[in-house]
């Protein structure tokens, strides 16, 4: 097979020279209404990239010659395109409008939990109504819903709070209890694999200390839930089975955000809105599967953002979220895009020899303006943005100027500004998109991230690498392992010189 530098589709991207920005304004005074699509209550306009129609269409061959369409079939229809770990890839089917039977059952068994938590039908071991939920997980198990809730809680009941504890740092744990009554408290253990070290540590401090306030004789089952594919280790920390939520191991940890993983913020914000939230990204799945390639939103988004990265020396995007309830967001897609797409060889083993996921920051606009975005204006790096604005309530004077703002950056980073003192001068001609929602809500969100999720798949079947799994992350693990063991003064612990030189000296 020709490797995708050589080929024909990649060779004639190769040929087309990237266009300045402003000469294609200059030339098209209707470009801003031609590159315009809307798919799922998002609008997206895509004028602010270097392309004409035949860089286009150069980038829509790309995807028929690596057969996107065909892999996203092969999705859908639940093979095993996950190869390296031999599994299909089945997070889509959480936000099936009818799932399959143990999918349903289990959702149903979720929407009974979360009412009775919310009545106060559910019970701590002395009697009392629960007051704190606490969802305990990393990764994947640990940013969905830490993003949800961020982005939706005003729709949730304010009398039910929600805490994350993630990090191994033994005050992530503290500062949570330290807040919270035992008896009125819900840990919500959530991890995949149940073999994740920060997760499984936090789990067993949780349990001694649920055991330290209530007493050994305390029904501990009425303060802890596991979320799972492993329900042998969930069993081992004394959590019974029906406490228990299982998915599959095809549903990836980042990609696990509509599964049980997010129990903690249905419970918070109501089966109701959850359900709104699996809507949104049914319906932009229904787009996926159904536009075609050139009106296709995710497929766009990969081409465009591929273009500049293969072809224009983007190392870098940003994730602008002009809106306080989205700053979770570009700590989200880090892991979705570098964790799926932070690889150097393809499907079948052979090194890379062009660039894969950029790097991936951003932060809540306005917050980033008076930060990073002196770089993204006058920097040397060719970054790409991503401005993801919130129409809102345009009677609301801040609401205003918050979009205001967020216009205002992507036209100053594509016009730029001509100045005598090189100082002040802005060269523009930087590429971004926009990405307009009306209002955020548990539709839009479920939309958004969806979309998010099939621009990474179709990025990564564009580069020809998997982006389901995740072996970059393991080395790590296991060094920590090692170091652990000689920092607890195992002398017979074989760590490395430069390691076991620092050590030496603590
Ligand atoms: O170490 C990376 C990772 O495996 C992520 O992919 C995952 O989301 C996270 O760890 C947590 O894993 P688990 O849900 O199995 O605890």
């Amino acid at each position: 097979m020709t490797s995708l530098s050589q080929s024909p589709a990649w060779q004639q991207l190769r040929r087309l020279a990237v266009p300045r920005l402003t000469d294609l304004f200059d030339s098209n005074s209707k470009r801003a209404a031609h590159y315009r699509l809307t798919a799922a209550g998002i609008r997206l306009d895509y004028s602010r990239q270097p392309i004409t129609d035949d860089i286009l269409n150069a980038l829509f061959d790309l995807a028929q010659q690596e057969d996107v369409t065909g892999w996203r079939d092969k999705m859908f229809a639940g093979a095993a395109i996950n190869a390296t770990e031999q599994r299909p890839v089945l997070h889509w089917q959480w936000r099936l409008p009818h799932p399959p039977a143990d999918l349903a059952g289990t959702r149903e068994r979720m929407r009974t939990v979360a009412d009775q938590i919310r009545t106060g039908a559910w019970r701590g071991a002395t009697g009392k109504t629960i007051k704190h939920i606490v969802n305990i997980g990393i990764g994947g198990s640990d940013q969905g819903p830490r993003l949800i809730y961020d982005g939706l809680v005003p729709l949730g009941i304010q009398d039910l709070q929600l805490h994350f504890v993630s990090n191994i740092d033994p005050v992530d744990l503290d500062r949570v209890t330290s807040l919270c009554d035992a008896d009125e408290i819900l840990f919500v253990i959530v991890s995949k694999s149940m073999n994740t070290l920060e997760t499984r540590l936090n789990a067993e401090k949780a349990k001694a200390w649920l055991i330290q306030n209530l007493g050994m004789e305390a029904d501990l089952s009425r303060h802890l839930l596991a979320v799972t594919t492993n329900l042998p280790t969930a069993a081992a920390l004394g959590i019974p089975a029906e406490n228990c939520f299982g998915f599959s191991s095809g549903v990836g940890g980042r990609y696990s955000i509509w599964s049980p993983v997010s129990l903690a913020v249905m419970i918070v914000l109501g089966s109701d809105a959850f359900d709104e939230f699996l809507a949104g990204a049914a319906e932009m799945d229904e787009h996926f599967q159904t536009a075609s390639l050139t009106d296709n939103m995710p497929v766009l988004l990969a081409l465009l953002s591929l273009w500049q990265i293969n072809f224009n020396g983007t190392t870098a995007e940003a994730v602008l979220p002009y809106s306080t309830h989205l700053a979770l967001l570009p700590a989200y897609l880090q892991q979705l895009v570098m964790e799926s797409n932070g690889k150097s060889v393809t499907r079948d083993g052979a090194p890379v020899d062009y660039a894969t996921a950029p790097v991936i920051f951003g932060s809540a606009g306005t917050l980033g303006q008076h930060s990073f975005h002196q770089l993204l204006h006058q920097g040397t790096s060719r970054i790409g943005s991503d401005f993801i604005l919130i129409k809102g309530d345009q009677d609301d004077e801040m609401q205003r100027w918050l979009l205001a703002n967020g216009l205002a950056q992507s036209a100053a980073l594509l016009y730029g500004h001509e100045d005598a003192d090189p100082h002040r001068a802005h060269p523009g001609n930087r590429a971004s998109n926009l990405l307009l929602i009306d209002r955020l809500t548990p539709r839009s969100l479920g939309a958004l991230l969806a979309l998010y999720e099939h621009k990474t798949f179709v990025q990564g079947i564009l580069w020809r690498i998997n982006p389901f799994d995740q072996f970059g992350v393991e080395l790590g693990k296991i060094m920590a392992a090692d170091t652990f063991n000689a920092l607890s003064g195992h002398t017979d612990t074989r760590i490395d010189t430069a390691t076991a030189a620092f050590i030496a000296d603590l």
